[in-house]
């Protein structure tokens, strides 16, 4: 705005506010700087609350803002691509057209936090033209939910755009109100296994995403994207201010992104919610932006709790490597299984079972051979047993990174598992940033990233190799999730943050605040296989854990996955046998999820319905302070009485006090009661509530009107 127009407009200054506040809810709003320019297409969320509008400036550059109420949440963001071969999609554009629709539909999870979910939106599809290079066009769709927004780019078959080489793409997320971050570095060598930084929003330089942000007036947002397909993963890039920007993974190709079109980019996600609970429910927008289940009848994928020869290689007293200390003997797997079918656990993980570990296995990958066990590993007797006892043996398949040797082998090895009754497979991509071999269209081996558009093609052509011989994938070290379990029921679950392992060897141990960022961040995006329940408290060299046992059982509920590690070793259980019960009852899977209250990298508290039976299960954890929670129970059944089994914190518990100290109460609870959930410094709280067994008879009604009173009692 040049100089005399802000005079007149200063002049104006209170005509203007009127007039702004009058169009604000007819009309998307004008930003009063820049009133020279109308929207030129908006569309709303189901509630009309949230506003998502779409114009070309004064050069024909295509930008998006996205408003609730009257307030602007996403500035004036661009738009477009940087193309290796072609000039840019970026200006020079005219909206052609647009059209809307609306959609509502619920359906199921086959496993999950809920038992379905409801698809209930607004879409508007945008077409944009060039008004040179031969009028290429580019069209972007918005689906507006009310708690958040995602849109994607269509690149439809053209002659002039068939081959599609994008070295950059210009989207941006200009964040309006001042906010706070919850983030990790994207692209540093370390992947996803970083501690969670809390700074200014205006202080992030890259980050991954899943990125949340609180902003100066309470609202939660967090960045990040659905249905990663044949695609380079998204990090966002701070430009000025908090204006962040999509920085697609690289890959040592120079373009980053090859496609032939007709296709479609992974979609933009922005979650807006009043609070953190909220901003974690919200979360099925990711998944609604996927495609439905391709795979038919999953009912073949079953979550499960398992056990496993893996903490002891963490705590060096195993190794992967043949040896003296070699974890994958028939003997020990044997005494894993045994454990396993006496406490109730499917599944039996062995790493370190297979020829490759030997030598310096992190550095390269090209010695692991899928089918073909170390001798002291009687892989068809162990499959066998385990079998013979209720247990199944999980696979795992370590590639050091290397896919030019795991994708030869693949069939085979998942054919040797198929056979074998084999039917989950731990996966695994240990290597720096950039250190993925993979192999190339010229025969040669290139280096790619973890979340580049190779490893994207690659896991998913693992989940589908997979799928085809009924086996589930569980990828260590992955891309990051973005919904694809939709799609793809026998994903089960991913890393892809920093998990129990660094209190094993961590250089620092995982914080008490960890596992508190981790849900308002990282499980945004799907399941995690954390590994809880180590009830030691004990890393390598007697390491202390900074938690308390009742904060291990208490991670069961909160961090959620289809399949949950009871990570410690079989002899530290037989010591802590009373917490351990809860790890035993423990379900996997859900039909109800409720987030009870919380605030990111505070504290927590989830409560879960089992899908198999009435009970509820609830897990509450802090940071590094003690809290005092008030918990109402009220979404309990009305009429009915439970009692709940709670274990708690004792008075000297604490990351730094007495871990041990636990204390385990039964007592009775209704829908009407409020629990006083205490929390010790890095603790937490693991609840059991069970139905009454009995027939329900009306009681009489209460005379109180202070407190309100069960309305049946139990015969
Ligand atoms: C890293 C994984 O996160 C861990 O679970 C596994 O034990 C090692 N890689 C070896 O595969
Ligand atoms: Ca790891």
């Amino acid at each position: 705005m040049n100089r005399g127009v802000k005079r007149v407009a200063a002049a104006l200054g209170f005509t203007w506010l009127a007039l702004f506040a009058a169009s604000a809810n007819a009309q998307i709003s004008q930003a009063p700087e820049e009133p020279q320019r109308p929207a030129a297409a908006e569309v709303r969320s189901p509630d009309g609350r949230l506003r998502v509008a779409i114009r070309v400036d004064g050069e024909g550059r295509p930008e998006y803002s996205i408003s609730r109420g009257d307030a602007r949440i996403v500035d004036w963001s661009r738009l477009g691509f940087i193309l290796g071969d072609k000039p840019k999609l970026e200006r020079n554009f005219e909206l052609a057209g647009h059209e809307q629709s609306s959609f509502d539909d619920t359906w199921a999870l086959p496993w999950g936090e809920r038992r379905s979910v409801r698809n209930h939106g607004n879409q508007m599809r945008v077409a944009l033209r060039e008004k040179s290079n031969d009028s290429r066009t580019l069209s972007v769709v918005f689906r507006v939910f009310d708690h958040g927004v995602g849109f994607r780019y269509e690149f439809a078959d053209q002659p002039a755009l068939k081959q599609v080489n994008i070295v950059e793409e210009l989207t941006e997320f200009a964040i309006a109100e001042p906010a706070t971050a919850w983030w990790i570095p994207g692209g540093e060598w370390n992947r996803y296994e970083y501690l969670y930084q809390r700074t200014p929003l205006a202080e992030v330089s890259q980050a991954h995403t899943p990125i949340t942000m609180r902003t100066a007036s309470g609202l939660h947002l967090a960045i990040h994207e659905a249905a990663l397909v044949d695609y380079a993963g998204m990090w966002v890039r701070r430009v000025t201010g908090q204006r962040l920007k999509a920085q697609l993974s690289p890959s040592t190709a120079g373009v980053v992104v090859r496609r032939q079109a007709p296709f479609t980019t992974p979609w933009r996600t922005i979650q807006i919610t009043e609070s953190a609970a909220k901003l974690y429910e919200s979360s099925d927008l990711i998944l609604n932006l996927n495609e439905p289940n391709k795979l038919g009848d999953v009912s073949w994928v079953k979550p499960f709790k398992y056990v496993g020869i893996w903490w002891s290689m963490h705590l060096g007293t195993h190794t992967w490597a043949s040896g003296a200390k070699h974890g994958a003997t028939t003997a020990e797997t044997k005494r894993y299984i045994d454990f396993a079918a006496k406490h109730g656990f499917r599944g039996v993980l062995v790493e370190g079972w297979n020829v490759g570990w030997d030598g310096d296995w992190f550095a390269n990958g090209w010695d692991f051979d899928f089918t073909k066990a170390y001798p002291d590993f009687d892989l068809e007797g162990l499959a066998k047993y385990a079998k013979s006892k209720g247990v199944r043996l999980i696979g795992h398949h370590e590639t050091g990174g290397n896919i030019v040797v795991y994708e030869k082998q693949l069939p085979a090895a998942l054919d040797l598992y198929a056979r074998l009754g084999i039917d989950a497979v731990k996966t695994g991509y240990v290597a720096d940033a950039g250190g993925v071999r993979a192999p190339g269209d010229d025969g040669q081996v290139h280096f790619e990233w973890h979340d580049g558009q190779v490893q994207a093609r690659h896991h998913l052509r693992v989940v589908e190799e997979a799928a085809r011989r009924r086996i589930t994938i569980n990828a260590h070290e992955p891309i990051k999730d973005t919904g694809l379990r939709r799609t793809y029921p026998n994903w089960v679950a991913r890393e892809g943050a920093r998990g129990m392992e660094y209190n094993a060897w961590g250089d620092p141990v995982n914080p008490p605040e960890h596992e508190v960022n981790l849900v308002f961040t990282r499980m945004l995006s799907g399941p995690m296989d954390f590994t809880p329940g180590v009830l030691s408290l004990e890393g390598a060299g007697g390491r202390r854990i900074l938690s308390t046992e009742a904060k291990q059982l208490a991670l069961y509920v909160v961090l959620y996955s289809p399949i949950q590690m009871a990570a410690d070793l079989p002899e530290n259980y037989a010591k802590h046998l009373k917490a351990f019960q809860f790890i035993k009852d423990v379900p996997v899977d859900w039909a109800q999820t409720r987030v009870l209250n919380g605030e990111v990298g505070d504290f927590v508290t989830i409560a879960r319905k089992d899908r198999h039976s009435d009970d509820w299960y609830l897990g509450a954890i802090t940071d590094e302070e003690p809290r005092l929670l008030s918990v109402p129970l009220d979404f309990l059944d009305e009429g009915r009485r439970y009692h709940a089994t709670i274990y708690r914190d004792g008075p000297k518990a604490g990351y730094q006090g007495d871990g041990h100290d636990l204390q385990i109460e039964t007592r009775p609870v209704s829908r009407h009661d409020r629990l006083q959930v205490k929390l010790a410094p890095g603790g937490g709280q693991a609840i059991r509530i069970s139905p009454n067994p009995g027939r329900l008879k009306p009681r009489a009604p209460s005379r109180s009107k202070a407190k309100p009173q069960p309305e049946f009692d139990v015969e």
